[in-house]
């Protein structure tokens, strides 16, 4: 197996408590706008989802509600033994320990696959093209890849809502950040770990240099962790659909897609029938 960076594994393992990190307050919007993402393209009947990168369960869970079988994988025991406290007994639900450079699937045996986290810890460009062909040599023709990244200006926008950009070291950060996208945390702080920020333009083109079709990114956040009132706004009912509506408006827009922390990729599997190819049907060009 492809050996994890080991300051990543002592991050997830230790100094960071991932399981916790959706479910409440502000961070859930993220989740939300996963779910939200992912229901609009993959709604339907009961698919077979590789959940790569599923930490200890977050997106599988919903994903079983909707009746569907997932299979989690990611490198972390301690990930993995959480997901199976929370799901081992549930219908369709399986885990393995694995990287997503070297998926321990089966070709075309799933109907999507999620990397909703390996892609962004990946700090080398063959390693992430490498990812994408795995996920594609797991999912069936015309299956569904979605892939979530963290955006080139995620820190400078952290930084500004949170302060920590009147200091020097979080500065330097920044300034690595926008300006080649690799991320390192510093000794003593506690600024994430090791990781690669895309820039919008370079996660399509990793995508489709993989053999990938149909590629959409969308804004996961878009705009609205950008506000300094957002948490207070979120946790009122009414605002927060407000603020829903508000990101879905500007999901799509590239001017806007580097202002939020994260940006999810959906794309297709080549072999599906595009409308004009169905039986029966006939083309309009
Ligand atoms: C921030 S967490 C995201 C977890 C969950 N998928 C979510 O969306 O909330 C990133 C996840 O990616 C996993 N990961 C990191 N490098 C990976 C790799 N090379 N292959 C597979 N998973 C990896 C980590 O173990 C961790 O569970």
């Amino acid at each position: 197996m492809d050996e994890l960076e080991p300051e990543i594994l002592a991050y997830y393992s230790a100094e960071w408590d991932e399981d916790a990190r959706l479910r409440s307050g502000l961070n859930e919007l993220e989740l939300i706008r996963t779910q939200e993402l992912i229901r609009r393209h993959l709604a339907g009947t009961r698919m077979a989802v590789a959940d790569i990168g599923g930490g200890s369960g977050i997106h599988a869970e919903w994903l079983l509600q909707d009746g569907n079988e997932v299979t989690l994988i990611d490198p972390v025991p301690l990930h993995i033994e959480q997901a199976d406290d929370r799901l081992g007994a549930a219908p369709g639900f399986r885990s393995m320990l694995g990287d997503a450079r070297a998926l321990p699937l089966d070709d075309h045996s799933v109907d999507a696959a999620l990397l909703l986290g390996p892609l962004y810890h990946l700090t080398q460009r063959p390693d992430r093209i490498t990812v994408f062909e795995e996920a594609l040599r797991v999912t069936k023709p015309g299956g569904f890849v979605v892939a979530a990244a963290i955006t080139r200006f995620a820190s400078l926008f952290a930084g500004l809502q949170e302060g920590e950009i009147f200091v020097p070291e979080f500065q330097a950060i920044v300034e690595a950040d926008v300006a080649t996208g690799q991320h390192r945390n510093v000794e003593g702080r506690d600024y994430f770990t090791t990781a690669f920020f895309h820039h919008p333009d370079e996660l399509i083109a990793e995508a489709i240099e993989a053999g990938l079709e149909d590629t959409t990114v969308f804004a996961v956040e878009g705009p609205v962790m950008a506000s300094a009132q957002n948490d207070r706004w979120w946790s009122n009912p009414e605002k927060r659909e407000v603020l829903l509506g508000v990101i879905r408006s500007v999901e799509t827009e590239p001017t806007l897609m580097g202002i939020g922390p994260h940006m999810l990729l959906i794309a297709r599997a080549p072999g599906h029938a595009r409308p004009a190819e169905r039986p029966g049907e006939t083309g309009t060009t």
